[in-house]
């Protein structure tokens, strides 16, 4: 039995992870095991990299080594949550995932997508999301809603033009393969992007059920 994997991706403030535990609810409600869970972390090691990743500090983080430790701890969630729950057939739920990596890393970065590419394999293997959904909206309204949460983490104190080549990566990433994206206008009110992911549910419980 195989699982199936879905990642939801986008800026910050875009509501990925309203919207994952809605998502959750949905299908738990259907009688579905779901797991939720986070990139980076979603295990104790993974968080502590996590940390690491967010903290503002001093020392400029140099590319390379942000890029390496958000595999770093992709490698371990994957051998410590991700695959086993897939192997017993579950329906796992990733706030983030690969595609950020794409997107903040190569996008916001400018890291070459060859290299994360190659990464992306040496860590997963053949392992790709089943469905990605993509919440999408403009750059402006995201960076008000994280500022509205609180206190900014290292990439959230990022510029517009950052944020701008994310938004970028991230919609050309979900043009080349329509088949696993889901593009959703996250602009729009809550209960609207809900309803959008209500549209999803009927498909996504065949795919839980195999
Ligand atoms: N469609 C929406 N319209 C207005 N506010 C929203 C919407 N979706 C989420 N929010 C709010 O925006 C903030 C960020 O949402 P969140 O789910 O944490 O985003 P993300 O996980 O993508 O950073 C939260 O305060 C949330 O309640
Ligand atoms: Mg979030």
């Amino acid at each position: 039995m195989t699982g199936l994997f879905i990642t939801l991706e986008g800026p910050e403030g875009a509501g990925k992870s309203t919207n994952r535990d809605y998502l959750a609810e949905r299908l738990r409600a259907e009688g579905i095991e779901v797991v939720l869970t986070r990139e980076p972390g979603g295990t104790p090691l993974a968080e502590r990299i996590r940390e690491v990743l967010l903290a503002p500090g001093e020392e400029q983080m140099h590319p390379d080594a942000e890029l390496l430790l958000v595999f770093a701890a992709r490698a371990q969630h994957l051998a410590e949550v991700i695959r086993p729950a897939l192997a017993r057939g579950a329906v796992v739920i990733c706030d983030r995932f690969t595609d950020s990596t794409y997107a903040y890393q190569g996008g916001g970065r400018g890291l070459s997508l060859e290299r994360i590419a190659t990464l992306e394999t040496f860590v997963q293997g053949d392992l790709r999301p089943h469905l990605t959904l993509v919440f999408d909206l403009p750059v402006e309204i995201g960076m008000a809603r994280a500022s509205a949460r609180g206190r900014l983490d290292r990439f959230e104190l990022e510029g517009l033009a950052f944020f701008d080549a994310v938004r970028s990566a991230f919609l050309l990433r979900a043009k080349a393969e329509p088949a696993r994206y889901h593009l959703l206008d996250a602009a729009q009110p809550l209960a609207q992007v809900q309803q959008a992911i209500d549209a999803l549910l009927p498909t996504l419980l065949e795919r839980a059920r195999g």
